[in-house]
């Protein structure tokens, strides 16, 4: 089966003054109708330039998408004109942000930016989309909707603007959901009312790509996982197989600061050591400095992604005791 979405070598560098930061380095994931990937790991290691690139949402300059493909459907999303990339945007690929400001228009009514938004993608009379929009605040859990659809962004508290861009992002009934930590400038009670909505209102056919810091969250919501780390995706694997099981010392570093098991709003805790910086990548392995398994092949060479069973894994202790 063809992949709903699928990744493959994507590389994004910033252009800075000390050189070309490489942000995502040979990247590849793959998305099936109806699943939800989550891609975990801690800040910088590349998860938004990972999402904002499936979109080609990021500026450019400084932004430079270095190579890859990203393939939906027969069309490689990195090369189509940028008319037909605007068709598939919030239509058939919605993106939910960690802060909505990103994505609602400080200037203008609720009402009217989902409006336009269903009448971007579709031939609707303007009364009807008013209705629609409507409806849609009412879904997700806005009270007395009608009114609520003349109010501008600010008036709003954030968990509701949250949900107005939830709103947004399935009014259209999207093939995909990027979520890009849909939740984490919440509260946790509201955050927890939010990924109740998400599940609710994807009901299970919409894909979904999840970044989160969360590993609680990931179990909750996920059905697979890539983890992410210094750039590059160090392992990737269905949900329960990866929890239960995880090759990668960065993944058992991160599910081992998760007392007992996956606790909901839990945020990753420290590891020992820092990540690398992108202009300093070491040779090897980009892990050897906090690994307390490197051996000496991980300082000489750079480990590719091995495949073992239906997982991935960027090791060599993995590929030299399969
Ligand atoms: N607009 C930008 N200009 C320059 N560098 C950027 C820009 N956006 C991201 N970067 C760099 O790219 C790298 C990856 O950043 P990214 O935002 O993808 O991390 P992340 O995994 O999403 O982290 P977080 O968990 O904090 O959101 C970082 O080193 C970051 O500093
Ligand atoms: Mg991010």
């Amino acid at each position: 089966m063809q992949p709903l979405l699928e990744i493959k070598n994507l590389s994004v560098s910033f252009e800075t003054d000390d050189g070309m930061l490489p942000a995502v380095k040979d990247v590849s994931l793959s998305i099936n109708k109806g699943e939800v990937l989550g891609l975990v790991g801690e800040s910088g290691c590349g998860k938004s330039v990972t999402a904002m690139s499936v979109l080609r949402l990021l500026p450019s300059p400084p932004g430079k998408i270095m190579g890859g493909t990203v393939r939906y459907g027969d069309q490689d999303l990195l090369q189509i004109p940028i008319d037909a990339l605007r068709s598939i945007r919030g239509n058939k690929i919605s993106m939910i942000f960690q802060e909505p400001m990103t994505a609602l228009s400080p200037l203008h009514r609720i009402g009217t930016q989902l409006v336009e938004a269903l009448r971007m993608h579709r031939t609707q009379s303007k009364q009807a989309a008013w209705k629609e929009a409507e409806t849609w605040l009412t879904k997700v859990g806005i009270p007395d909707a009608a009114e609520r659809m003349h109010a501008y962004p600010h008036q709003l508290s954030g968990g509701m603007r949250q949900r107005v861009m939830i709103a947004m992002g399935l009014m259209l009934d999207p093939d995909l959901i990027i979520a890009d930590e849909p939740t984490t400038a919440l509260d946790v009670t509201i955050q927890a009312q939010i990924f109740d909505l998400i599940r609710e209102m994807r009901k299970n056919e919409t894909a979904m790509l999840l970044i989160t810091h969360d590993m609680g969250v990931i179990w909750e919501m996920c059905t697979h996982v890539a983890v992410m780390y210094a750039s590059e995706i160090v392992e990737t694997g269905p949900l329960e197989q990866l929890f239960k099981d995880p090759i990668h010392p960065y993944t058992k570093a991160l599910l081992a600061v998760i007392p007992g098991s996956a606790t909901p709003g839990e945020r990753l805790a420290a590891i020992p050591g820092q990540v690398a910086s992108p202009l300093d990548y070491p040779k090897g392995c980009h892990f050897q400095d906090r690994c307390r398994y490197a051996f000496e092949r991980c300082q000489r060479n750079h480990p590719d992604l091995y495949r073992h069973d239906d997982r991935c894994v960027r090791c060599f202790l993995a590929e030299e005791n399969p």
